[in-house]
């Protein structure tokens, strides 16, 4: 009963503190045509950010001297782990110092913060919860798995921990507006991380049990039926293969095989993690994301993913259980970046990428997410992992991804005023993939990959941008673009004028007339790969 009212309060006090929230500039999403931005101090804002090795910010004095490394690597925001178990040392005692240390770092370094809540699961595991929550295992029931041992993952389906979490979380969040309310270094909150059950397809805890062979809840029932429409497919066809039942058991509504199991996990997940993002949101409500362990059901079962984790095939049960959570965001550590964007960016799902490979993978992926996927931001991860500060091997290490991070710091208003209106694209070229069209404005671009010189490129990278009727901006690297019409007119396409430039406060400079060996002339749009460029190009139509 407690429980319920405490949900109901939450969840009536939200679009409240969201609209006051908004007005005092703080950090939130809003709807630019079709893209979704993050906001912050009233202007768009582009995540170019890492995420640190798991324990690096749990020392403010081993934090120190990185700080500065990653602000010259360049980054715009880091991605920082932030646990239960050591903001909360004692039940009910909070202890906010190494919260305000990392603030005030990241400020003197002219660097925003996405803190990741570690607390009731990190990695599916329940590790960064404190020690007295793990050794309660009546009040904070584990996960049971097949062999009925209990594991180190604490039950979703845990009223008690789930309360705690919140509790702890929403002391979290006040703290965060007191200290960063007007100043917004914080900008988004992870909540926790990759969960979902290890080693089995599902929790088998007698609560578990209970609730799993009982009726699936009404209130599921009911949303399901009211978004029969716009469910995702993998998941309406596993529901639609069972009969499209609109009451049972999880098993009659969802059928028999380890589907079911992974289904009546998600949304046990969900309510949890929903109600946790609730109660911080109602003390501060900055976006709040989830981030997912890839796999799914294409994989074997019982599987090697965390089960109940917000996937495609199961992200319709994480809305269903609320709506605290703004983002369910994918860890993309595989080559295909492109199907998991798009897989993840439907039913209005911003794209964030919050751990990914940095790098020179990492350096041409982000003009791909951000070009093509109008990503929220990108985030590589385990950024100090080469920390030798004697040799500095930290911005060595992260050269490439610096260079692009520079490069669409420098784009990123413009990248952010185009956003949404089709006016953008992005792209990622290799030996396997050297060619690629896209359209826009009326034209249609053929992008290859640069192999006509000695200069020939191994990876083709880059961004295009409609800016005016005949007339685009582009940046990257090892790429070239011929045109072609795509509407009524003239016949061909000839280039006009391509000029390198760069951005100083916003205004275009141009560099060198681009022109001769450059546009092979006059034949294509270049972009050598020894360096990502930004260009201007003119084109015109003749008979
Ligand atoms: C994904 C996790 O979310 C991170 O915290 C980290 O453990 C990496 N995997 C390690 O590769």
């Amino acid at each position: 009963m407690k429980l319920r009212i405490l949900i109901v309060i939450t969840l009536l006090s939200f679009p409240i503190v969201l609209a006051r929230a908004q007005n005092t500039g703080a950090p939130h999403l809003e709807k630019h045509g079709t893209a979704t931005q993050l906001v912050v101090d009233g202007k768009p804002f582009l995540i170019l950010g890492a995420e640190l090795l798991n324990s690096s910010s749990s020392s403010l004095e081993y934090m120190r001297p990185v700080w500065p490394r990653l602000a010259a690597i360049p980054l715009n925001t880091v991605l920082t782990p932030l646990s239960w178990e050591l903001i909360e040392p004692r039940e009910g005692q909070f202890d906010f110092t190494l919260v305000d240390g990392l603030i005030q770092e990241a400020r003197r370094n002219n660097l925003r913060l996405v803190f990741l809540w570690l607390a009731s699961w990190k990695n599916g595991m329940s590790s960064y919860a404190p020690i007295r929550v793990k050794q309660d295992t009546q009040r904070f029931p584990r996960v049971v798995e097949k062999d009925g041992k209990p594991v180190e993952i604490l039950s979703p389906l845990g009223k008690e921990s789930m309360v705690a979490d919140a509790r702890a979380f929403a002391a979290l969040m006040r703290h965060i507006r007191e200290v960063d309310g007007s100043a917004h270094t914080v900008l988004m909150m992870q909540v926790e991380n990759e969960v979902g059950v290890l080693g089995d397809s599902r929790d088998r805890s007698p609560a578990a049990n209970h609730a799993f062979d009982g009726q699936v809840p009404r209130e599921l029932m009911t949303y399901l039926e009211q978004h029969r429409e716009t469910l995702l497919p993998e998941f309406r066809k596993v529901w639609e293969a069972a009969g499209a039942k609109s009451s049972g058991t999880w098993q009659e509504v969802f059928g028999s095989d380890a589907k079911a199991d992974e289904i009546f996990m998600a949304w046990n997940y969900g309510r949890y993690i929903q109600s946790v993002a609730a109660a911080g949101k109602a003390e501060y409500p900055i976006p709040m994301y989830v981030n997912t362990w890839l796999g799914g059901w294409s994989d074997p079962h019982p599987s090697p993913y965390p089960s109940g984790g917000p996937l495609p095939e199961v992200m319709d049960l994480w809305k269903a259980a609320g709506t605290a959570i703004d983002m369910y965001a994918p860890d993309e550590y595989m080559p295909n970046l492109g199907e998991w964007c798009d897989r993840y960016r439907r039913g209005g799902n911003p794209v964030f990428i919050p751990e990914t490979n940095g790098g020179a993978i990492g350096g041409a992926n982000v003009f791909y997410a951000v070009g093509q996927y109008e990503a929220i931001g990108f985030s590589s991860f385990g950024i100090d992992t080469f920390v030798d500060l004697e040799r500095d091997s930290l911005l060595d290490a992260n050269d490439d991804l610096g260079k692009s991070y520079a490069v669409l710091a420098e784009l990123a208003p413009i990248i952010l005023q185009h956003e949404g209106r089709g006016e953008m694209a992005g792209f990622r070229l290799d030996k396997d993939h050297p060619r690629m069209s896209l359209e826009l404005n009326g034209y249609r671009l053929d992008v290859t990959l640069d192999q006509i010189f000695e200069t020939a490129a191994k990876t083709g990278f880059g961004l295009v941008i409609s800016t005016g009727p005949d007339e685009f901006l582009g940046a990257g690297s090892g790429f070239r673009i011929a045109f072609s019409p795509t509407k009524p007119g003239p016949p061909h396409v000839g280039i006009g004028s391509i000029d390198e430039g760069t951005f100083v406060g916003g205004a275009w400079t141009p560099g060198r007339r681009l022109n001769g060996d450059e546009n092979d002339q006059g034949r294509a749009w270049r972009f050598v790969s020894k360096r990502i460029s930004i260009e201007k190009a003119v084109v015109y139509r003749y008979e």
